[in-house]
């Protein structure tokens, strides 16, 4: 079975809300969540599923989330 997981930053927490009700939408079965801030570990986390979801706020002048920005470089 494919397998999906969504990775998400959120400051304020509206994110991590859509992504946990996205996430028991599709089930613990098929889909894994990550907190950019508390799981992420490498990007090669993400090379191990089939179709990944991010969520990504925008801060600032457009920025990315803060916990986005050195995975972003990576
Ligand atoms: C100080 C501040 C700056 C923001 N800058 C942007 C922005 O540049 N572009 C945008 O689309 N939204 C901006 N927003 C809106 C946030 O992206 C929005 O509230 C988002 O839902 C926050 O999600 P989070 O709590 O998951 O981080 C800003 C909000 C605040 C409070």
């Amino acid at each position: 079975m494919a397998k999906m997981a969504i990775f998400f930053g959120s400051t304020s927490g509206i994110t991590e809300e859509i992504a946990t009700k996205i996430h028991e939408h599709f089930g613990e079965e098929l889909c894994d969540l990550f907190s950019m801030e508390e799981d992420f570990t490498s990007v090669d986390e993400m090379l191990e599923y089939d179709h990944l979801l991010f969520g990504c706020s925008t801060w600032g002048s457009g920025e990315v989330q803060n916990d986005w920005r050195d995975p972003l470089f990576e």
